[in-house]
């Protein structure tokens, strides 16, 4: 049976749910209309995609705009990311950050993290209401990203402006004037990143830039120019974007959801499954793009080969067939780190430890210094549009005044 669904549609985006459950049920490969892509929603089956690498990998830059590509062809760099290529390269290119934002690595991190946390709570936690996402939610990953990298703290607004634009094609297609203002901006950043790494190979510091400046790609050869810029460029948007959106939706969910901040704030040990199923439940990165190599059937419908594969991460998210009682938060789920949000195996997000931390530590300082913590009635919880990422447009919150 064939329903009709618009992908492209506002309120489709505003709540993507119903929508998903219709392709889970009765389309799980959808062909969109009009196009040569193809979007999978079943759990089992966007993991048969992650899992055949050989049938399914990445693709390439999605500039459509001859007037766009010229400006990254003349003046500054192609858009790719290393950090996402096929095997075999894929996991050479990751083993040169993976270690900065996981585990161990992580600990350097940590007093600036908690510092950082403390004087945002700090600018607002007299005024009894805030609006968490300006104040909050988009300073708190952007400055902690901006230290890791090694970029100067003075130039987080312009790094924010180049990091918006540099995200806006992820809303959906874009019109060739709008691919040009991208453009625009991803080569200004392109260029304030090469800038930034030469002065890393003059003066090297505790940074990620300076260790890729001075890595060796397989032990052999120093990174290009361009696979360092454009290494960093990801590592800079992977950074700060999703992670705003998962801090506001987690805050969302815990404040929605009866009696759930006070069986959190009695037993902190909740604060990490809860942060796994805010993550599922309103997954920031909704899916994104493989290709076919070939020919693939898939539930009787043929994804011809080069065709664009959109693998539906937030609806695999919400399949009863793999969660039960997917709607509701259940901190005591067995398969609670089976979630897709960062994605899993090859390909799975290097910044998940990072994201992790960030939003526990926020979780943890917010509810420890902010008493009766509630959403205020200004709040209309609208999405910003877009086809790829889920981001609140506002978060309003009161509280008592510190
Ligand atoms: C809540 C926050 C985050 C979410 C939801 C998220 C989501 C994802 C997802 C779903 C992928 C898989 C891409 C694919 O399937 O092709 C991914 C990859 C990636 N993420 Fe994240 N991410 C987050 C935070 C971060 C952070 C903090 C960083 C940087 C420190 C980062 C950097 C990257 C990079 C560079 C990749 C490409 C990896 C590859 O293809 O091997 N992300 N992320």
């Amino acid at each position: 049976m064939s329903h009709d669904v618009n992908l492209y549609d506002p309120d489709v985006q505003e709540n993507w749910y119903p929508t998903y459950q219709q392709l889970r049920d009765h389309q799980p490969v959808y062909k969109v209309p009009g196009a040569n892509l193809f979007v999978i929603s079943r759990y089992d089956d966007v993991l048969y995609v992650l899992r055949h690498q050989d049938l399914f990998p990445t693709g390439s830059s999605f500039v459509r705009s001859d007037a766009a590509r010229a400006i990254y062809d003349e003046r500054g760099w192609e858009r790719m990311n290393p950090l996402s290529v096929n095997p075999p390269d894929h996991r050479l290119y990751r083993s040169l950050v993976d270690g900065f934002f996981n585990g161990e690595g992580l600990t350097p991190a940590t007093p600036f993290i908690e510092s950082t946390i403390s004087s945002l709570i700090d600018d607002f936690a007299k005024d009894g209401s805030v609006e968490f996402i300006d104040r909050f939610a988009t300073p708190l990953p952007l400055a902690i990203i901006t230290h890791l990298l090694g970029f100067p703290a003075e130039d987080m607004e312009q790094l924010k402006a180049w990091s918006s634009a540099w995200v806006l094609p992820f809303s959906g297609p874009l019109t060739d004037d709008q691919e040009v203002w991208v453009a625009e901006n991803v080569v200004e950043f392109q260029h304030y990143i090469a800038d930034q790494a030469a002065a890393k190979r003059r003066d090297p510091s505790d940074d990620v830039l300076s260790a890729l400046v001075h890595a060796r790609f397989d032990g052999t050869r120093p990174l290009s120019e361009h696979e360092i810029i454009t290494i960093t460029d990801h590592l800079y948007i992977g950074g700060n974007e999703t992670t705003t959106f998962a801090l506001a939706s987690a805050l969302w969910v815990l404040l929605r959801t009866p009696g759930l901040l006070t069986e959190i704030r009695d037993d902190r040990t909740k604060v990490a499954p809860f942060i796994e199923e805010a993550l599922r439940l309103e997954s920031p990165t909704q899916g994104l793009f493989r290709v076919a190599s070939r020919d693939v059937e898939l539930h009787g419908v043929t994804i011809p080969k080069g065709a664009a594969v959109h693998i539906r991460y937030a609806a695999a998210n919400r399949d009863e067939r793999m969660f039960d009682d997917p709607e509701r938060v259940l901190l005591d789920r067995e398969n609670i780190l089976r979630h897709m949000a960062f994605s899993l195996g090859a390909h799975s997000c290097p910044g998940s430890g990072l994201s992790r931390l960030e939003q526990s530590m926020a979780l943890n300082a917010l509810i420890d210094r902010l008493d009766d913590l509630r959403l205020s009635d200004r709040n209309d919880y609208t999405h910003q549009p877009g086809f790829v990422l889920r981001a609140l447009g506002e978060l309003h919150i009161s509280f008592t005044p510190e």
